[in-house]
């Protein structure tokens, strides 16, 4: 797609609806994007499946990896699922246009009337012009407690102890090697800036002596199963 297409893209559906809710008459319409075994995408399909999520359904799920399992778990139950190879920029790369990655994707959004996109596992960063055309439409799932504001770089636990915010996709193995005994997981708005987003709702998880980075990931998607399907719950009354 060239840069002029990409220049033109307007969000024709979703200005029909206030930013995160649905019009009246119809349901809340997520696009879930993963990148990986998509346990997220499960916990939504199942809360959706067990009507803990009503008037919210699921209208596409994108991967951008050809192998990943969460493609099987979309195709199970029937999700329409797509494929979208991704090209990768340079780590640190400033991204100032739309990329033609990007473009393809909220052609998708638009096309299968996406209101809300939930990353749940997506291993790819968004440009600041794609995110600007989808304030407070894009929710990300993180491994690490992050400030309310989503800005600043300390958290205070509930217990009043102050630990240091964890960002990118290394942030459970911050955490061990931080050698604290508490971290958890948060939902939040995603911005241009990195895993700096309002929170919409989060948890403390312990780390456990012996803890390695698998097992504390996996404790962390436990809580994140629960946390993902409460945030889109809020998110579409
Ligand atoms: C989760 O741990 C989430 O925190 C991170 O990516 C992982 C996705 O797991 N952003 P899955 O693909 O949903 O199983």
């Amino acid at each position: 797609m060239s840069a002029e297409k990409t220049e033109q893209f307007t969000w024709k559906v979703l200005h029909e609806s206030t930013p995160g809710r649905p019009a009246p008459e119809r349901k809340l319409r997520l696009g879930v994007l993963i990148s990986g075994s998509g346990t997220n995408l499960q916990a939504i399909i199942d809360a959706s499946a067990s009507g803990e999520l009503p008037g919210v359904e699921i209208a596409l799920v994108i991967s951008n990896v050809a192998q990943a399992a969460g493609i099987q778990r979309a195709l199970n139950h029937k999700l329409p699922v797509i494929y979208l190879p991704w090209r990768k920029f340079p780590a640190g790369a400033s991204l100032r246009e739309m990329t033609p990655n990007e473009a393809q994707i909220a052609g998708l959004l638009q096309l299968f009337r996406v209101d809300l996109v939930v990353l749940a596992g997506w291993m790819r960063i968004f440009s600041a012009p794609f995110l600007e055309r989808l304030t407070n439409r894009v929710i990300n799932i993180h491994p690490a407690l992050l400030p309310r504001e989503g800005v600043g770089d300390i958290y205070t636990l509930s217990s009043g102890e102050q630990i240091p915010v964890f960002r990118g996709m290394h942030a459970p193995q911050m955490a061990l090697d931080a050698g604290i005994s508490i971290t958890g997981s948060s939902v939040h708005y995603v911005t241009p800036i990195v895993d700096a987003g309002p929170v919409i709702c989060q948890q403390e998880v312990a780390i456990q002596p012996g803890d390695t980075t698998d097992t504390l990931q996996e404790r962390l998607k436990l809580v994140e199963h629960k946390l993902i399907v409460a945030a889109i719950r809020q998110l579409s009354r």
